[in-house]
């Protein structure tokens, strides 16, 4: 077993291709595995141990360096490119078509979270009320794939109701023109989502620490809700939501258990049939 893995290793050191910025996919893989074997603790061939030390090192440095090169892009306002790029490739290898676990994460996310550098915070975190459902981003697949399908443009307002640490508002200000606002109810969330928008110049990324029951809603025409909440007050939020549409065209965008509820909306009508391991889009009627 270990002649086995000195040989893997020794493969990764010479394939000098793996640091090249477009091998993300293989790179992540292989810390996936690197890492794995130095969680078993230190091995009796201490000389191994290091070298695999070594090309962890390595090889995130290379991703750190990738990561940094989109961060500078999207500065200069030219990171879309990059983004949309990245979400074709991983849809080309097969990553982004729907798996049946719907809400895993892949490499997408351990890039998108490289990009973006949020600091959760540690702690400071207010508990949730009866109904609120607690943080969880929705996967990076199915934030590029909403934002393709809903084909956001610079006249589009997309307000993510309940944005966690705001992945979806900042991906969307990122990767189309439009304004894209965040309403969260934990300040700490909102903070970390400021900051990020800050750090990475997007003028068309703003975040609202408010319960999205008392929140302005005038300003939206596509709503995303990735199930931020059950029962009475998504009933309420719907309620709010039917409210918009009665003055202008909006659509809602769920992802989720809320779509089976969304989807039941007599005043909603499902673009496409709504399946349960992706975004599903709502126009209203
Ligand atoms: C499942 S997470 C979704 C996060 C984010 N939309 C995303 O897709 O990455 C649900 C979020 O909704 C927030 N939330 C729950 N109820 C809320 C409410 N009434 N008003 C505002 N935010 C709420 C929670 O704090 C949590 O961050």
């Amino acid at each position: 077993m270990i002649e086995a893995l000195r040989a893997r290793v020794g493969g990764l050191e010479r394939d000098d291709a793996l640091l090249e910025p477009d091998r993300l996919r293989r790179r992540i893989d292989a810390l996936d595995r690197l890492e794995n074997h130095l969680a078993g603790g230190p091995s009796a061939d201490a000389a191994l141990h290091a070298r695999i030390e070594c090309l962890r090192a390595t090889l995130e440095a290379a991703n750190q360096c990738l990561y940094r090169s989109i961060r500078e892009e999207i500065q200069r306002g030219a990171g879309a490119e990059s983004m949309r790029g990245w979400a074709a490739a991983a849809a080309a290898d097969g990553q982004a078509s729907p798996p049946a676990d719907g809400e895993r994460y892949d490499y997408l996310d351990t890039l998108l979270s490289g990009v973006l550098q949020l600091d959760e915070p540690a702690s400071g975190v207010a508990e949730l009320a009866e109904e609120m459902v607690f943080y969880q981003p929705t996967p990076a697949r199915h934030a590029f794939d909403m934002i393709r399908r809903a084909a956001l443009a610079e006249r589009d307002v997309l307000i993510d109701l309940g944005a966690g640490l705001g992945h979806v508002a900042l991906l969307a200000a990122i990767c189309t023109g439009a304004r894209c606002i965040g309403i969260e109810r934990e300040a700490a969330y909102v903070d970390c989502a400021r900051r990020c928008a800050n750090a990475l110049n997007l003028d068309n990324a703003t975040f609202v620490p408010q319960d999205v029951r008392s929140a302005d809603l005038s300003a939206g025409t596509v709503f995303y809700l990735y199930t931020p909440f059950v029962g009475a007050m998504l009933d309420e939020v719907l309620s709010l939501l039917k409210r918009q549409a009665a003055s202008r065209e909006i659509r809602v965008c769920t992802l989720g258990p809320c779509t089976a509820i969304v989807a039941r909306e007599p005043w909603l009508e499902a673009t496409d049939v709504p399946k349960a391991d992706r975004p599903a889009l709502f126009c209203s009627v």
